[in-house]
């Protein structure tokens, strides 16, 4: 089960993430990290960089990306995480990819996997979850085994994105995301989410029926997933005072 770790606010959580990304880095300079975009882990990027640790060596994957915006658009996800996360960090960004800039959109996705795979796969993969449960860009009803592919937004999921363009009319229909099984590939899942608004896919996510129709419920089949949440997100779930109580006694020994 995931280890659930309700923390007092999104800085409590942010500084955890960013040390265990850090203590990785220590034992492994070119560790293969998967980025997520949106609002969710600013805070990790931020923490990292005020530690201003060499990270230089280290990989990246994004997990997603619009489809159909022109290039350099400056919320095209290549040049969110080039201005949030390459930059402040100071890696490399030859050594960043985001999906759909390979080549031709039609083979963009087996590219994107077998770049994943040609860099031995990824070692920690930080994710935020969408209002609708979406972990990457896979909407409900995404296969638990698929891979990198073109998918179609949701209406709420073009709504929620909306804030971050002039209009909703304005957020791409179609996207490229990492699949549901990529992400299971991953080594180490580390999921955030704050607030209220996120409590129900938190719950659904960690507490809820395995099912397509919660994409973050592909978390419960994974073995290392860390689900770092404030009280708001944790506020819908059951076993709140067992996450509390095993946290206050995990043995000093054991890493998260
Ligand atoms: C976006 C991204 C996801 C992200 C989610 C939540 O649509 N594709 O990777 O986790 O929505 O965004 P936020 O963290 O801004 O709430």
């Amino acid at each position: 089960m995931a280890e659930v770790v309700i923390l007092d606010d999104e800085s409590a959580a942010a500084g955890l993430a960013a040390n265990v990304i850090l203590d990785l880095v220590r034992r492994k300079p070119a560790t293969v990290l998967g980025l997520a975009t949106g609002s969710t882990p600013l805070g990790i990027w931020l923490a990292l960089a005020d530690r201003g640790a060499d990270l230089s060596d280290v990989r990246g994957f994004a997990l997603d990306e619009y489809v159909g915006l022109p290039d350099g658009h400056p919320q095209s996800y290549r040049s969110v995480i080039t201005r949030e996360v390459v930059e402040p960090l100071g890696l490399d960004p030859n050594r960043v990819m985001v999906p759909g800039h390979l080549g031709p959109i039609e083979t963009a996705g087996n590219d994107y996997e077998r770049a994943i795979r040609a860099a031995g796969g990824v070692d920690l993969q930080v994710l935020g979850i969408g209002t609708d449960g979406h972990i990457g860009f896979n909407e409900p009803g995404s296969s638990f085994e698929s891979l990198t592919r073109v998918k179609t937004l949701t209406r709420q999921t073009r709504e929620d994105n909306a804030r971050f363009f002039d209009s909703v009319d304005e957020v791409p229909v179609n996207c490229i995301t990492q699949g549901l099984g990529t992400i299971r590939r991953a080594k180490h899942l580390v999921l955030l989410a704050f607030g209220e608004a996120k409590a129900k896919a938190i719950a659904a996510a960690v507490e809820g029926p395995v099912t397509a129709s919660a994409p973050g419920s592909a978390i419960q089949l994974h073995p290392h997933v860390t689900v770092l949440v404030d009280g708001g997100a944790a506020s819908e779930l059951a076993n709140v005072d067992y996450y509390r109580y095993a946290w206050a006694n995990k043995p000093e020994w054991e890493s998260l």
